[in-house]
């Protein structure tokens, strides 16, 4: 298995590039369900969860052809087995938007439940709850959800709470609903934003993406589209915070600033300098930051994906940070880890308060999922001495040669097998 030996106590400097964004390539790959024309994503980024919805969609007859450049066509002219089945999806809990895209245009679909997960239960209820709403029959049994639908109908659907790939899911399905859709208590992600262009490019009549009320009138059809992926607005984060952490100066191009205001606006309050010109981000930080608090919400408030890095920061700054966790009941496994660094972390129920130290020391530590191992390699490379971090296939899954950007920005980290 492999792991990651960093030696810390480098400030970053120098420039990279931001990724496409894997939480809007993965709902857009599912998009290529509700069609039998092509399409092409361009900004595909290079991770094991694309590599496993790649594996997905062409077990169901997806025709998949990848360039050299990432450029991936998907073509689902000839369906053949609409069913996710448990050993992928229990590996990928984004398969479950598979479910939405299948019914619409297949009539049916066989996906496994994703059961719970590191960070927390995680249930689909409100999938379902909008699909039925939409006319499909819904069973669920032996682990599986069974969904069928000769045409899905419009409706009114309220979601009992904000939920990302919920919000994708019933968007994609009622593209081609017979009559009118409106989502209320929608995402507003800037990924679902990323799905309704794309759908839109494909024939799709959406409107109010990226506000709390998505209204989507049916079609017959949705044909072929070409499509770049956004940005990865958590990369761009992550390698922001880890400059920050480790007193440096880099520059992120192709980035999407728009999408970063609550994270960028507590990189500032720490102490560090950003300034935004188009797509580029640039990032100069001079001492230890001051300690931020922060409170996860749904978009546009402070992402849950950037609670763990912001621990990381709080945990050498000065001062102490309150962390507030209100996304996911369990995601605060990462303070465990960084408290074998010398993290001074108190946990009550869904509230850390981080108290900054001056030093972390190396050490071993253990990823128990993605974002908990970013944020300990940000810990790895502000530390005195190694830092060995293990289990991280959680960090392949998003984020693309994450130790090659990082040494070109000149941290001392290497993968070791
Ligand atoms: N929830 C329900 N019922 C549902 C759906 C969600 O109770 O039917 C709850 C969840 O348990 C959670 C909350 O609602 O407590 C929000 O979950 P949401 O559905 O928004 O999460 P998701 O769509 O499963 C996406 C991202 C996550 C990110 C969350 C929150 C993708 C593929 N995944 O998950 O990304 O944390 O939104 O922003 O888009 C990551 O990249 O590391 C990651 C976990």
């Amino acid at each position: 298995m492999d792991r990651l030996l960093i030696r810390g106590g480098v400030p970053l400097a120098g420039e990279v590039r931001v990724s496409g964004a894997k939480n809007a390539a993965l709902p857009l790959m599912c998009a290529a369900l509700l069609t039998d024309r092509p399409l092409r994503l361009g900004n595909v980024p290079h991770l094991r969860d694309v590599t496993t919805m790649l594996r997905l969609l062409s077990q169901m007859g997806v025709e998949v052809n990848v360039d050299e450049t990432m450029c991936v066509e998907l073509c689902g002219a000839s369906l053949g087995n609409p069913l996710a089945p448990y050993d992928l999806v229990k590996t990928m809990r984004a398969s479950i938007l598979v479910l939405g895209p299948l019914v619409a245009r297949h009539g049916q679909a066989r996906v496994s439940l994703p059961g719970g997960c590191a960070i927390g239960q995680r249930p689909v209820d409100q999938h379902l709850k909008g699909l039925a709403a939409l006319g499909a029959e819904i069973q669920v049994e032996q682990g599986y959800i069974t969904a069928r639908a000769s045409r899905l109908r419009g409706a009114r659907i309220v979601a009992d709470l904000v939920t990302v790939t919920g919000t994708e899911n019933l968007m994609m399905a009622a593209c081609l609903a017979d009559g009118t859709t409106v989502i209320e208590n929608a995402a507003r992600e800037p990924e679902v934003v990323d799905l309704a262009r794309c759908l839109t490019a494909m024939g799709a009549r959406i409107r109010g993406a990226g506000t709390d009320v998505v209204t989507v009138e049916g079609v017959r059809d949705l044909g072929g589209a070409s499509h770049r992926i956004m940005a990865d607005r958590i990369e761009t984060g992550t390698f922001l915070v880890a400059a920050a952490a480790t007193g440096g100066s880099v520059v992120l191009r192709d980035a999407d600033p728009d999408t970063l205001d609550a994270v960028i606006g507590k990189l500032r309050e720490a102490g560090a300098e950003v300034g935004v010109d188009g797509r580029t981000i640039r990032l100069a930080m001079r001492g230890r930051p001051a300690s931020v608090n922060v409170r996860t919400a749904p978009y546009p408030a402070f992402p849950t994906d950037m609670q763990a890095q912001f621990m990381a920061l709080d945990a050498i700054a000065t001062g102490a940070g309150v962390i507030t966790e209100t996304i996911f009941e369990n995601r605060f496994m990462h303070a465990q880890e960084l408290a074998r660094l010398g993290a001074d972390i108190e946990i009550s129920g869904n509230t850390a308060v981080v108290r900054g130290v001056p030093h972390l020391q190396g050490a071993a530590v253990m990823a128990t999922d993605l974002r908990a191992s970013a944020s300990l390699v940000v810990a790895g490379l502000v530390a005195e001495g190694e830092t060995l971090v293990d289990r991280i296939y959680h960090l392949d899954r998003g984020y693309e040669a994450i130790e090659e950007k990082l040494a070109r920005l000149g941290a001392r980290i290497k993968r070791v097998h």
